[in-house]
């Protein structure tokens, strides 16, 4: 146990100690500040590093964040000096590296100095510039702009990597006509909202229900989206895609669809439990064609036993079929995941050479990052980057990782969002993750909504 004489900054400094899989139980922490300088004085192995930056503070809110960076800064250098790793993100522990530099730029600064007093590589600051102007046109902070996130957690089967709560089908197929009902009653009553942005009907794999069912979902959300905005459908797993849902999503205005391949090698695909095939992928791709949807298609670097050869095959595979956007994901473990049970923790192994390669090969394509955002508990310490084809960034995207809009979200295991520009806060509302549970409170849920949003 990391011990501290400031509790506060506990879980901070457990995230870079995680950062760099380091013996927590050695290491202890010292920290005051007398209103000119943070003063931190990290103790390990027998050796003490002291560290002091001078910076006066003008608020208690101030106060916590500079506190919070400083100390994490310092524990980054220690630690980075004695295994001899840098890395990708440095001191950097948040979930929206772009939200600081916004915040920066804000306050009328370059957001780099900042950024490299951090530790992070200079690679992934200019990332950080390209995503901000790949968000240009899209990205905008006004009340009163809303996106709407339906989740329909089922799936075919489960995927090991996966730690989303959604079950398959083969398992919770008898909650669907009540799950279903649910869901329009929400979506029939919802409160008003301002200016919808974009739905997203997401998951789980959408695709994995009748096309009956889907239908249900899409006709209760015709009645809301009545200015033909940015509609997806994350369809999802190739496996479950046939014509008759494509030509549902068509009818009803559906603007763009994921074909999620995650790895373009059959035996990872094998590995990671998809029960489809790489040409199962491009056949999804193939039937999906004629009905003019943006496709989004899903890699994940670092799955189980991939090579840098396979992923860097899988990146050249999608950029091939010239999707309008492309989502690089980082393997990330977290509790709920089969993969969790059987790995100790993530290596590096080649992650980087995977990420410098996703970058190099989809931006000579002509893609540009357009949204980023990092979790805990991934491989190589790296980050997830939506890539887009000029002029097709993902509205809901953008919002949803900028936190810029209100989202109003349906369904179960669905967090509602409304933002306090004035106030520079966000009220949360989530819903109950197991199905049952859903529906057991949806009317519960339905008038706390009409609170939220009122
Ligand atoms: C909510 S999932 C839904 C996608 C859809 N069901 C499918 O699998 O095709 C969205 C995306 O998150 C990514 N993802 C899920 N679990 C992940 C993990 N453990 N590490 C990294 N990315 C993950 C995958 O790329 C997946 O396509
Ligand atoms: S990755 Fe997609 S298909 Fe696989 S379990 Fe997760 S949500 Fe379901």
């Amino acid at each position: 146990m990391l011990s501290t004489n400031a509790q506060f900054l506990h879980p901070e400094l457990m995230d870079v100690v995680r950062l760099f899989d380091a013996d927590a139980r050695d290491i202890a922490h010292v920290f005051s500040y007398d209103g000119e300088t943070f003063f931190n004085a990290f103790t390990l192995g027998g050796d003490t590093y002291e560290f002091k930056r001078a910076y006066h503070v003008r608020n208690d809110l101030e106060y916590k964040s500079m506190a919070k960076r400083y100390s994490k800064l310092a524990l980054y250098l220690v630690l980075s000096e004695l295994t001899g790793k840098k890395l990708p993100w440095g001191a950097l522990t948040g979930i929206r590296p772009t939200r600081l530099a916004y915040a920066e730029e804000a306050a009328g600064r370059d957001f780099r100095p900042l950024f490299r007093e951090m530790g992070v590589s200079e690679e992934n600051t200019e990332l950080v510039a390209r995503v901000i102007e790949g968000q240009r046109g899209v990205y905008e902070r006004r009340e009163g702009n809303c996106d709407l996130f339906i989740s329909l957690p089922f799936c075919p089967t489960k995927c090991t990597y996966c730690s989303f709560i959604t079950a398959p089908i083969a398992r919770t197929k008898q909650f669907v006509p009540a799950y279903l009902e649910a869901l329009t009653r929400e979506l029939d009553t919802m409160p008003a909202i301002g200016c919808l942005r974009s739905v997203y009907i997401g998951g789980g794999t959408p695709f994995v229900l009748e096309p009956e069912e889907l239908e249900v979902v899409l006709r209760a959300v015709q009645k809301i989206r009545t200015n033909g905005c940015e509609f997806t459908v994350e369809a999802g797993r190739p496996d479950v895609f046939t014509a008759q849902k494509l030509a549902l999503c068509r009818d009803y205005g559906v603007t763009r669809i994921c074909i999620n391949a995650q790895s373009f090698s059959d035996r990872t695909l094998e590995a990671i439990g998809r029960k489809h095939t790489a040409a199962d992928v491009l056949r999804a791709f193939e039937m999906a064609a004629p009905y003019g949807f943006d496709v989004n298609c899903d890699l994940i670097a670092g799955l189980t036993g991939e090579s840098v050869e396979e992923f860097m095959g899988s990146i050249d595979t999608a950029v091939s079929l010239a999707p309008e956007n492309i989502t690089v994901h980082t393997l990330c473990l977290k509790k709920g995941a089969k993969l969790k049970e059987e790995t100790e923790t993530l290596s590096e192994g080649g992650m980087s050479e995977m990420i410098a390669y996703s970058r190099q090969k989809l931006s000579a394509a002509g893609y540009e990052p357009y949204y980023l955002y990092r979790q805990k508990y991934m491989a190589g310490a790296h980050e997830n980057v939506g890539w887009t084809k000029p002029g097709k960034a993902c509205v809901y995207n953008v919002d949803v990782m900028e936190e810029s809009a209100d989202n109003l979200a349906v369904g179960s295991n669905a967090i509602s969002k409304r933002v306090i520009l004035g106030e520079g806060r966000i009220e949360r509302l989530g819903s109950p993750k197991d199905i049952p549970t859903y529906l057991n409170k949806v009317d519960e849920l339905i008038a706390e909504k009409q609170k939220l949003f009122g």
